[in-house]
């Protein structure tokens, strides 16, 4: 039995319409009791379940109940595995509905602008389409269980600086092709129950109040049906927020705008229907949780820690395995060093930190192996190398076969609420490593981290495992990886540059004041530096593995189509190496050069396959139209430009293996642009109609130009080529037929121009 929801809205008071859009606390929304409408809670997120009793915070301060914390999104998305995505958000659906919580706030998508953001471990990548799909995967999993999600957060929130009053500026296209896909592609094909507005401005407005962004890009363009909440205290101005379409205040405010949201009605300032359709979004959401209850789901936690170790081994990604250091060995005598490998950083801080019902380290998974000897090496609450902490560590490294350091950010270096202010990691964790590493040559590093470090010591040290913030199982995990039991499979979905000064956002990341302006554009990431041609450390896509893959036979479906086709892409790939493995197989699109400025490459499409050893399989991809177009800021919409396409398959986006080309045409036809006296030839060109009344003239001007030809000996010809006239030519501005070619008068010239626009 459903909710009557017309009805209701029928029989419902201003007050009581305006009380239903807010809040009655930090994690409920309201009752209406007179007509039987129950609060419900909704609780974060994203990585598992953080359900406050008492003491409601939204910083992760107070103290929720015991449950289980999945690898962070930094991780999963290492995995680029939108199965295991699916498997996590189940898992949590499950939880939800024992725990009676209607809506996890998650996942969060936010574009990786900067190694720099405090929030990065919370979020996917750099790159749109990855955090895209992840991000419907994940979705898919929780609504899976009758469970809500909210995407979060909406939009362009990449900095934690001044984040509840920074204005994200943000061009037109940047916005398109880098900062909303993420969030398009969940609305569009996930359907998430609610999306989160984000705290910041999005060009001059507040997002909780941004009419375009909630309305008209959101539910017009994308046809987003559900309801979008306030971030926690996003809201400035409540009334303006109904009319632009922000439908649930959160937290409440005691009430105070509920009756300003009723009094601007009264007034006649914001009209009644605009309520109502809050209303009736939020009662729609209620009523999708209330019909669907499965207060009986088993929350089977210790299940679900063991499923969080399996996915946490997917996710870590070998960066450096030289001479094949790793994986040990059972015989091998290891010294384990590092406190993160007694007491594992495994999750970031703030209003996603879970109270994990328990959590596994290195050293429990390690208990009752004999080949271990474990000394500390560092503290977290300094960054002072400790000299003896140090001695013991390469004391213990030196006697062992080999060394391996667990090491990262402390919690104080990266949080949600602030950015870190450099990449470095703590110097007492530096200064460990290149000591324990001058004691044994074979030593390898473990990071748990949420962001990328520089690594000062990359060449003194043999092995270096990426594992990221791997949720509270992530001692089995690292266990399981070091030791050989899992293939490590994880690429990296973020670049990792030699030094924060080589990001493209090093210059105007955090802006001034509270205006950030993302002025490197599209060029975010792994787009920039192919681009540049720059060295990284890492680039994005990167991952070794303990076996080895081949590819060939890269095939299309076709060598030509239109914008309106589908292209196959298939190609064949082995496991050449000695263990089962799995591939992260990327495609990459390379556009021909366009009259914009465009990415060497962009990622649109990976699978990642689990292959034994010796088999082969088949990967097929189809790309459309999105995948060749860039965002028309002429035509407000994704637009193809003609042109050969290359569609290369990568191992990262530096390591592409194969390579082939296909020729696409666009379809759409760009509306003819006005001829002017003041439009220059170069665009012109590119307009036949204009040019067929121009032509005349045109060719008077260049022989003006090009002197006409000395009769005798054609000197003028040789001095000056037609080709050059025509480079030279080509930003003149029409009216440089009045002044150089001397046919005709300017006004005559803008009857001419008016007269081919009218055609
Ligand atoms: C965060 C959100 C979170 C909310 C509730 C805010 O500070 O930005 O991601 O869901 O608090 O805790």
């Amino acid at each position: 039995m459903g909710l009557d929801i017309e009805k209701l809205i029928s029989e419902m008071t201003l007050e009581e319409k305006a009380s239903l859009l807010s809040g009655a606390d930090f994690w409920h929304t309201k009752a209406v009791e007179r007509l039987g409408i129950p609060a419900v809670m909704v609780s974060d997120g994203p990585h598992g379940l953080r359900k406050q009793d008492e003491g409601g915070d939204h910083l992760g301060i107070n103290d929720s109940i015991k449950a289980v914390c999945f690898p962070a999104a930094s991780a999963t998305a290492a995995s680029f595995d939108r199965d295991l995505l699916t498997q996590i958000g189940e898992g949590i659906g499950d939880a939800c509905q024992q725990e009676n919580l209607s809506v996890i706030l998650g996942p969060a998508v936010n574009i990786k602008r900067s190694p720099l953001c405090g929030r990065n471990f919370e979020y996917f990548s750099e790159d749109p389409f990855l955090a895209g799909e992840l991000a419907c995967a994940l979705t898919r999993g929780v609504q899976s269980r009758d469970i809500g999600t909210s995407i979060k957060h909406f939009a362009a929130n990449s900095q934690e600086h001044r984040r509840m009053s920074s204005d994200s500026v943000v061009d037109e296209r940047t916005l398109r092709e880098i900062y909303l896909p993420a969030f398009e592609a969940a609305v569009k094909r996930s359907k998430p129950w609610t999306v989160m507005c984000s705290y910041n401005k999005v060009n001059g407005e507040y997002a909780s109040q941004n009419h375009w962004l909630l309305t008209e890009l959101l539910r017009d363009e994308w046809g987003f049906d559900g309801l979008v909440v306030s971030d926690w205290g996003a809201v400035s101005d409540r009334v303006k927020g109904v009319a632009a379409g922000l439908d649930l205040e959160m937290p409440g405010t005691g009430g105070t705008n509920d009756a300003r949201v009723a009094a601007a009605v009264r007034e006649g300032t914001l009209s009644e229907e605009d309520v109502d359709k809050c209303v009736r979004r939020y009662l729609t959401m209620l009523d999708k949780f209330l019909s669907n209850r499965k207060p009986d789901t088993v929350w089977d936690k210790e299940a679900q820690h063991e499923l969080a170790g399996k996915l946490a081994a997917e996710c870590m990604v070998l960066l450096k395995n030289d001479g094949d250091v790793l994986p040990f060995k059972e015989e091998e005598k290891i010294a384990v060093i590092g406190k993160f490998a007694a007491q594992p950083r495994y999750q970031g801080g703030g209003s996603s930190h879970i109270n994990s019902f328990k959590v596994e380290s290195l050293l429990d998974a390690l208990a009752g192996s004999g080949q271990i000897t474990y000394a500390q090496g560092y503290d977290t609450d300094t960054e002072e190398p400790d000299e003896a902490l140090i001695a013991e560590a390469a004391a213990a490294a030196a006697k062992a076969d080999k060394a391996v350091i667990i090491a990262g950010l402390p919690d104080s270096f990266e949080s949600e609420g602030y950015d870190r202010t450099h990449m470095r990691m703590p110097r007492c964790q530096d200064e460990l490593i290149r000591r324990v590493a001058a004691a044994n040559p074979d030593t390898v590093v473990v990071l748990y981290n949420g962001s990328p470090v520089e690594m000062p010591w990359i060449g003194s040290v043999k092995g270096v495992i990426e594992a990221y913030l791997g949720g509270q199982a992530v001692g089995a995990a690292t266990k399981a990886v070091l030791w050989g039991d899992v293939c490590p499979s994880g690429r990296l979905p973020e670049s990792f540059p030699y030094q924060l000064e080589d990001n493209p956002s090093f210059l105007t990341y955090g802006g001034e004041g509270n205006t950030a302006v993302y002025a490197e554009g599209v060029f975010v990431g792994y787009r920039y530096y192919d681009t540049k041609k720059m060295d990284v450390l890492f680039p994005f896509g990167y991952g070794l593995s303990y076996t080895d893959f081949a590819y060939d036979n890269l095939s299309l479906g076709s060598e030509s189509m239109d914008d309106t086709g589908l292209l196959t892409v298939s190609v064949d790939v082995t496991n050449t190496g000695s263990r089962p493995g799995k591939e992260v197989v990327q495609l990459y699109v390379a556009p021909p050069e366009c009259s914009v400025r465009r990415p060497v490459r962009e990622l649109k499409g990976f699978e990642k396959i689990a292959l034994e050893p010796g088999e082969k399989k088949r990967v097929t991809f189809r790309l459309d139209k999105r995948a060749f177009a860039y965002w028309h800021t002429g035509i407000h919409d994704w637009f193809v430009e003609d042109g050969s396409y290359r569609i290369q398959i990568g191992k990262s986006s530096r390591d592409i293996v194969l390579e082939a080309d296909v020729l696409v045409k666009g379809t759409t036809v760009l509306p003819a642009i006005e001829v002017t006296p003041d439009s220059i030839f170069m665009d012109l060109q590119k307009d036949p109609r204009a040019m067929a009344a121009l032509e005349p003239l045109i060719s008077g001007m260049m022989q003006t130009f090009s002197g006409g030809e000395d009769e005798g000996t054609g000197a003028a010809a040789e001095a000056v080529s037609e080709d050059m006239t025509m480079a030279m030519l080509r930003y003149m501005p029409l009216r440089g037929i009045v002044s150089f070619g001397g046919q005709l008068s300017y006004d005559e010239l803008k009857e001419l121009a008016d007269k081919i626009n009218k055609m």
